[in-house]
């Protein structure tokens, strides 16, 4: 089979390029794709760049060029929980898009603004599942830390503000926030194609826990055997 893996950035992608030992670089528009062949099966690794609009391009072209029969959105996020610390991985049984707001209150100028008062809009709220399938296969890889399955949460923005994390929480109840797994969500729920998000904490606004790329290479550990498991299926 093809699958496509996906990270935004190096630090999400370098070691999944040293096991599967790209064969072919292909750069189009722009954006990075690394073609693999494995036991048969092509595995192509994407960098998406940072944030919705990247991944949206990205997934897009990697969807038309490769025909994958599933799409892989892995890389760090935020945690969205006290209780959630950085290294544990958050298996997305959704994505949620959590930057789509509208102004309740007018203010004046001078009034302010009030982020905790912002309503989501429903005309682009996007709630979009990953495939139950691949969530199962994900339940059954080990891992040495603690595995969460739940409602990620994605767009673009990276919130450092307790009060509006917690209210974000209260809407969409995400464990976590990332900026690019609900565009690759979208875009393979439109093009009918098999999909999962998997994030691991790199950073926890609430708990102080700061910023820690080295996560992500737990992560893409997590990700081999899952791709094996997929492929022994
Ligand atoms: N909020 C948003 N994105 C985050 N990322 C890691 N932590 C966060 C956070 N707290 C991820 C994003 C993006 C890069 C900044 O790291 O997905 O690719």
């Amino acid at each position: 089979m093809t699958i496509l893996i996906q990270g935004a950035m190096d630090i999400e992608l370098d070691v999944l390029k040293d096991y599967f030992k790209p064969t072919e670089v292909r750069t189009i528009n722009g954006y990075e794709f690394c073609l693999c062949e494995y036991r048969g099966n092509k595995i192509i690794i994407s960098k998406t760049e940072v944030g919705i609009i990247n991944a949206t391009i990205a997934t897009t072209i990697g969807i038309y060029e490769f025909r994958p029969e599933l799409v892989i959105n892995q890389g760090c996020a935020g945690s969205h929980r006290s209780n959630i610390h950085r290294g544990d991985l958050i298996i997305g049984e959704k994505a949620a898009y959590i930057n789509n707001f509208r102004t309740r209150q007018a203010k004046l100028l001078g009034e302010g603004s009030d982020s905790l008062s912002w309503r989501p809009s429903n005309s682009h709220s996007y709630v979009i599942g990953s495939t139950p399938i691949y969530v199962e296969l994900a339940e059954r890889v080990e891992y040495a830390g603690k595995k969460y399955i739940g409602v990620i949460g994605s767009g673009d923005l990276f919130s450092k503000e307790v009060d509006r994390i917690n209210y974000i929480h209260s809407l969409f109840g995400e464990l976590s926030e990332d900026m690019e797994s609900v565009a690759t969500m979208k875009v393979c729920d439109s093009f009918n194609i098999d999909k999962i998000a998997l994030r691991i904490i790199s950073n926890n606004e609430i708990t102080n826990e700061s910023f820690d790329g080295n996560v992500c290479r737990t992560l893409q550990q997590f990700v081999i055997p899952f791709i094996d498991k997929i492929i022994a299926r």
